[in-house]
């Protein structure tokens, strides 16, 4: 069976030759990225401000503690808006696939700057497939338990018992999501030549084959063949 176009998204192309630089994401994509990262780090610091006593101080962000419990949930809606957005446009590039299986149990190799010894990969690695699927269920589980214990607009949903469950599986969900980021933020840093994905909306020739080798191949046959694209 052939594997035509399956490692990429629209707009993914190779955009110079002298040097080689590659289109990762459209500008509307990074916008609706950093609209969710913006969202994430709001709810973070809001979310602390709430967390214990000590960190009340935080509300002053906001402009108090009763706009920052009225703001939380808000961002917290605007959060999965943009979410569902990337959401749409990236889950078919992180299913998982066969060589997913080999590249986590050879990430010594990686971690030591072996990639040659990997497989080649599409547009993504098992590492931010993990991010993408965990950021994706846990937002979910945020949303719930955040909608169950919104006293605002849904005072009667829950009863107080199942109100305290929520509560503590909203905090910690929250937790996960916070390493998740950690996580997020670093490998992005961590490896070289990818943060411009996300600003520039381009990377390097050299990065995609280092890195994304399967998903290099597709746009350069696909460009190769027809040479609009
Ligand atoms: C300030 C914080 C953040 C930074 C610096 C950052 C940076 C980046 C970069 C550089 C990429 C491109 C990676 C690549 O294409 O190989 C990326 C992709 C992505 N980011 Fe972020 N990001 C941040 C926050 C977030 C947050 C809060 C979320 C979700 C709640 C998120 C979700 C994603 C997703 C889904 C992708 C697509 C790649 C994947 O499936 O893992 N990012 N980010």
């Amino acid at each position: 069976m052939t594997e035509k176009r399956i490692y990429s998204a629209p707009g993914d192309k190779i955009e110079t030759k002298h040097p080689v630089l590659v289109s990762r994401y459209r500008g509307i994509t990074r916008l609706n990225h950093w609209v969710t990262a913006l969202c994430m780090i709001l709810l973070l610091l809001s979310g602390f401000s709430f967390f214990h006593p000590s960190l009340f101080w935080l509300t002053g962000l906001f402009g108090g503690g009763q706009t920052t419990r009225w703001l939380h949930p808000i961002v917290g809606l605007v959060l999965v808006a943009s979410f569902l957005l990337l959401f749409v446009q990236m889950w078919k590039l992180n299913l998982p696939r066969r060589e997913d299986v080999e590249w986590s149990l050879k990430i010594g190799d990686m971690l030591k700057g072996d990639e040659d010894k990997l497989p080649e990969l599409g547009k993504y690695n098992a590492g931010q497939k993990l991010v993408f699927w965990g950021m994706s269920a846990l937002i979910i589980v945020l949303v719930t338990t955040g909608i169950m214990i919104w006293e605002q607009y849904f005072p009667h949903l829950v009863s107080i018992p199942v109100r305290r469950v929520a509560v503590a599986v909203h905090a910690l969900a929250a937790v996960g999501a916070i390493l998740i980021f950690i996580v997020h933020v670093y490998a992005a840093i961590w490896t070289r030549g990818t943060i411009r994905a996300m600003t520039r909306g381009t990377v390097t020739g050299g990065w995609a084959f280092r890195h994304h080798r399967k998903w290099l191949r597709e746009l350069a046959g696909r460009q190769h063949t027809d040479p609009s694209k």
